[in-house]
Parts: C-alpha cells; sequence; structure tokens
C-alpha cells in the first residue's frame, strides 16, 4: 500500500506539496501539480480519510441519528439525507438510538471527537443541554422532525397540531360521531402536539372523554392493542385518528379481527404518509408529511452549517396534506 510520502518521493517534492494538492489548500504549480497526480496514480495512491479529514479538518462525513430504524418514516428521511449529502461530496453515518438517551449520547461523543462533522437529529431524547453544548462548541446539528422543547438550533418539522385537526375534522365531515385518539409515546414532541390537535376539537363535542385516547407506541403492535382497549371501553366509537400510519396498520388489522367493516362501520385515519399505507386493503386515509423535503432541507441546512455559510432563518415548519383513501371514505364502485 502505497503512502503519502512514496508518493512525494516518485514526485520529487515534499509530503506537504502532496498534501496541499490533494486536499485543494495552498498554491501549487501546474507542473508540480500534474507530477504529483502522475505519481498517484502510478502507485495507485489512496489517502487516508481521517488523515485527511484531520488536515482540512472536515471529515465530509455527517451522522443522522433515529429513534426506531424500523420505523419507514426513517428509512424516507434517511433516502432524502443521503442523496442531498451525496450531492455535496458527504457521506451519511445512520444512527439508530432505540429512543435511548445513552445511546445518543454516545453519537454526540462520536462528534465531539470529531469523527463526523455535523449531526442531524430525529431523536425526542436531546437535552436541551446537549443543544446549548454543541452551540457553544460549534458543532453544527440540525433537529428534524421531533424539535427540542427549547434550546437554539435549526429545526424542520411538521405542522403536526394542524394535521391532528384537519385529520379529525375529516372524520366529523365523513359522518363520524364519537372519535378516538390512538397517540404516540408522549416524549415525542411530535406525538404530543397531535394529541393537543385531536383534543382541540374533541373537547368541543359531547362525546369527549379521555377515556377516548389510548398509547399505541408509534407502532403496529401497539396499534393494535390500543384499538382493542378502546373498543372495550367505548364500543360504539365510530372514527379513529392514528397519531401515526404504523399504528393506523396495527388499528386496521385488530378492527378487521373484530369483524369490523371499514369505513362503513368505523373510519380510520393515520398520520405520516408511508408507502405502507397504501398497500393495506382498504388503503388508510392520512396526514401525509413532506417527509423527503424534509430531510432534504435539513441535511442542506446542516452542510451549509458545517461549511460556514451564515443562514437566517431557524426554525422551518412544512405544511402537511389530508390524503382521503377508502378507510374514511368508500372508494366509488367498490
Ligand atoms: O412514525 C414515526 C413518527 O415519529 C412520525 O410521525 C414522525 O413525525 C416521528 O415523530
Amino acid at each position: 500500500m502505497s503512502t503519502i510520502r512514496d508518493v512525494a518521493k516518485l514526485a520529487g517534492v515534499s509530503v506537504a506539496t502532496v498534501s496541499r494538492v490533494l486536499n485543494k489548500s495552498g498554491y501549487v504549480n501546474k507542473e508540480t501539480e500534474r507530477a504529483v497526480k502522475e505519481a498517484i496514480d502510478l502507485l495507485q495512491y489512496v489517502p487516508n480519510t481521517v488523515a485527511r479529514g484531520l488536515a482540512i479538518k472536515r471529515m465530509e462525513t455527517i451522522a443522522l441519528v433515529v429513534p426506531d430504524i424500523s420505523n419507514p418514516f426513517f428509512a424516507e428521511l434517511g433516502r432524502a439525507a443521503e442523496d442531498i449529502a451525496r450531492t455535496y461530496g458527504y457521506s451519511i453515518i445512520l444512527c439508530n438510538s432505540d429512543n435511548e438517551m445513552d445511546k445518543e449520547q454516545s453519537y454526540i461523543t462520536m462528534l465531539k471527537k470529531r469523527y463526523v462533522d455535523g449531526i442531524l437529529f430525529a431523536t425526542s431524547t436531546l437535552r436541551t443541554a446537549d443543544v446549548n453544548m454543541m452551540n457553544s462548541a460549534n458543532i453544527p446539528l440540525v433537529v428534524l422532525d421531533r424539535a427540542p422543547r427549547e434550546g437554539t438550533c435549526y429545526v424542520v418539522r411538521s405542522k403536526n397540531y394542524d394535521g391532528a385537526r384537519l385529520a379529525v375534522q375529516h372524520l366529523l365531515d365523513e359522518g363520524c360521531k364519537k372519535i378516538a385518539h390512538i397517540y404516540g409515546p408522549q416524549a415525542a414532541p411530535t406525538a404530543m402536539e397531535r394529541l393537543q390537535g385531536y383534543e382541540a376539537i374533541a373537547k368541543e363535542q359531547n362525546w369527549y372523554s379521555p377515556s377516548l385516547m389510548a398509547d399505541g407506541g408509534f407502532n403496529i403492535k401497539g396499534g393494535m392493542e390500543a384499538v382493542a382497549q378502546l373498543l372495550e371501553r367505548h364500543p360504539d366509537i365510530d372514527g379513529i385518528f392514528a397519531g401515526n400510519d404504523l399504528m393506523a396498520v396495527g388499528a386496521l388489522k385488530q378492527l378487521q379481527r373484530m369483524g369490523k367493516s371499514i369505513p362503513d362501520q368505523i373510519k380510520l385515519c393515520g398520520f405520516d404518509g408511508i408507502e405502507l399505507s397504501q398497500i393495506t386493503e382498504p388503503e388508510i386515509t392520512t396526514i401525509a408529511q413532506p417527509i423527503y423535503n424534509m430531510g432534504a432541507l435539513a441535511t442542506r441546512l446542516l452542510i451549509k452549517k458545517i461549511e460556514g455559510v451564515q443562514i437566517e432563518e431557524q426554525n422551518y415548519e412544512f405544511d402537511v396534506e389530508l390524503i382521503v383513501r377508502g378507510s374514511t371514505r368508500r372508494e366509488r364502485g367498490s
């Protein structure tokens, strides 16, 4: 394996000159640059990325920390982040925190050791102290989707509260007389905002009761268990708003197991707009988030911050969209 010294010797220059050619930093005349590049080709020299990164103070690598790698929502975020990072010459490291703070702390340590140039956090266990520490240490970060409760950093999310209201209003418009809500982990600001959006409308109805809400954990199994609990408490429920599509898929499975006809007996609405909501029968009405655009914008913001480009706006909030399908309105001809 050739080293940078072998290249310098063959090209008849110093190691520092080879380093300047590799890092495109400092002046090198054309003749010398050509000699160095010829030596690199002849020796098939590959720079050591870590050493190169330390030289230019950038690893050209960013990390995306997600709370649940098995949830397709985060896979779509990762898809966008990877696409955009590559266009700027950056690699992505995908980290799964399993919603655990100590795992997240290990990733922050990795960043502090400069193994990555910046982190996209899509988790809800990021502490304000961590955000403030990274800001004061000028360590680039962007919080994506689940914004910290306070602390100043770049935030990209969607309008969860408005989206929840849209879902409940749609169920009312479709004739529902008693609507339940399956909520996600309350540590996730997104889940909390959606629950608040549900209550903003539900509390005005004469059927409202806190027992019309159940925890579904943002996963399929949780959605199934929550539906069983809710129908046990309130057999006359005729509408359900699930705080994400995975819980809506679980709810649909449980309702069909219980012999319920969807949407005739119970109408169901999810949240996210992941592909899975389109492969069920009936397909699930959902509040779609612009997942790819959220991931793309957050990655662009992070790379601009890494490269020292000043960005005025800190908070970015995307609109969401109601996508009506067969779980709330019978398809024509079905
Ligand atoms: O499905 C996972 C949920 O967690 C999504 O709704 C997303 O907004 C995240 O907060």
